[in-house]
């Protein structure tokens, strides 16, 4: 499952211990394993064998370009949703060719690029973007590869802000629209038709909601692609992983475990997908970023403070809102556990960040072990969505980022040093 777990008493990332790497590197270090990164790409791309398939790997989850290129060298291909997220596939040796463009805000400017590198294909989510994107290839005397996003209107019974299937929601187009603009996108001259796709949401722990909308799905495409040259079917990301118990989850063979019931393992994915979408004769694209990066990376704090106030513990850490936002953002639980293993009794504790906001806390009354000041603690299952939505906020810079592969380690970015947050500030011209 991951690479991360205790030796004697020091918290280990893959072989190395990773109190070395606080010393060496300083706090708050962003740390992430290669090897369950290439772990977990790899199951998933044993389960979906059967099927002629493309593992595209949704980038806006974790877009280091150390671990762009381990997937990128893997054989993945990569979910971008903007200029920049393709700039950077290039730059880590991605290759365009096995890139989606996904969004409902391209712009021309966006679409030309993609057009230009040649992407596999762009996942179109109105009818006003198929025009548009007609009309920038028409301008570069190109084709335009193509695939309508559907909303199948499927609820994924995820947290609010990352369900994305329903008509509450931005995103794709509403199924029973989805017939009648092929039909018109079919005559717009600079379009290719090559696919079709969905993505029902994110962090999903049971397989039956996207049986459900791909159930939904197989007579619309089935219908579609005997009118229109389709080569594939995106079945989106969304795959979950495990946050609560996320440290017994350790090692190769976790997921020969009891534990991995509770959980949407590669396996279980596709026992019930691949017999729905082998009779397709479909290229089937997935685009998972949580379940390829999630558990693959941890956030390592130290204790500056611990303050009891009233009925309260609280645990000040150099980490913040700032540097993980989602226990904020979606009261989203990380495991948290020292760097060195205590003993002794249990204390309900808030781990809190130095921000001047009250959502600026990590966990609150968790059972935590006693600890003090000069301490460290790991936020486990960090890999996705943490560094990516990182800010500046407070003027904090951002933290250090290390992979480890085996004994090996690296810094794949470095602290970012202070005076460059504000560098590209200047007073205006009368204010001089
Ligand atoms: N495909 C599309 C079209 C998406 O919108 C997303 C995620 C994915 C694939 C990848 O989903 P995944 O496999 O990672 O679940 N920041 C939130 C998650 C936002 C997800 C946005 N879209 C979080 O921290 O939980």
């Amino acid at each position: 499952m991951h690479e991360f777990r205790y030796v004697g008493n020091r918290l280990h990332c893959e072989r190395v211990a990773i109190d070395k790497l606080v010393q060496q590197h300083g706090t708050p270090l962003y740390v992430y394993s290669q090897s369950t990164v290439e772990d977990h790409y790899q199951k998933l791309d044993h389960a979906l064998a059967p099927l002629d398939h493309l593992i595209c790997f949704a980038m806006k989850a974790n877009s280091n370009q150390a671990v762009m290129r381990t997937l990128a060298d893997c054989g993945s291909g990569f979910d971008t949703v903007s200029e920049g997220e393709l700039r950077r596939v290039i730059a880590a040796g991605g290759d365009p060719r096995q890139c989606v463009f996904a969004g409902v805000g391209k712009t021309d400017h966006e679409i030309e690029y993609a057009l230009r590198k040649g992407i596999y294909s762009f996942n179109v989510e109105s009818e006003p973007e198929l025009v548009r994107i007609n009309h920038v290839a028409a301008r570069l005397g190109k084709i335009a590869p193509v695939a309508v996003r559907v909303n199948p209107n499927v609820d994924a019974g995820t947290h609010a802000k990352i369900t994305t299937g329903t008509y509450d929601n931005k995103f794709g187009i509403a199924f029973e629209q989805v017939a009648g603009v092929y039909a018109r996108a079919a005559k717009l001259k600079h379009l290719r038709l090559r696919g079709i796709q969905m993505h029902i949401g994110s962090q999903l722990t049971a397989v039956k909601p996207f049986e459900l909308a791909v159930r939904k799905m197989l007579p619309l495409v089935t219908r579609l692609a005997a009118k229109h040259p389709f080569e594939f079917f995106s079945i989106g990301g969304g795959l979950g992983i495990i946050y609560k118990t996320a440290l017994a989850s350790a090692g190769p063979d976790w997921w020969q475990t009891a534990a991995a019931r509770d959980i949407l393992t590669p396996a279980k994915y596709a026992d019930t997908l691949v017999p729905l979408l082998k009779p397709l004769g479909l290229r089937i694209l997935v685009e998972p970023g949580r379940f390829i990066v999630g558990n693959a990376g941890v956030l390592i704090t130290r204790v500056e403070y611990v303050k009891r106030t009233g009925k309260k513990n609280f645990v000040i850490v150099d980490a913040a809102m700032n540097d993980l936002i989602r226990p904020a953002f979606y009261d989203s639980f990380h495991e948290i556990v020292p760097l060195r293993k205590k003993g002794g009794a249990l204390v309900a504790s808030d781990v809190v960040g130095p921000v001047c906001e009250s959502g600026d806390y990590f966990c609150k009354d968790r059972p935590l072990p006693k600890v003090g000041e000069g301490d460290h603690l790991a936020l486990l299952s960090a890999g996705a969505y943490g560094f990516v939505m990182a800010s500046n906020y407070n003027t904090r810079a951002l933290a250090a980022e290390v992979l480890v592969k085996g004994n090996k380690s690296a810094v794949v970015r470095p602290r970012q040093a202070i005076e460059s947050i504000w560098a590209g500030e200047r007073p205006a011209p009368w204010q001089q």
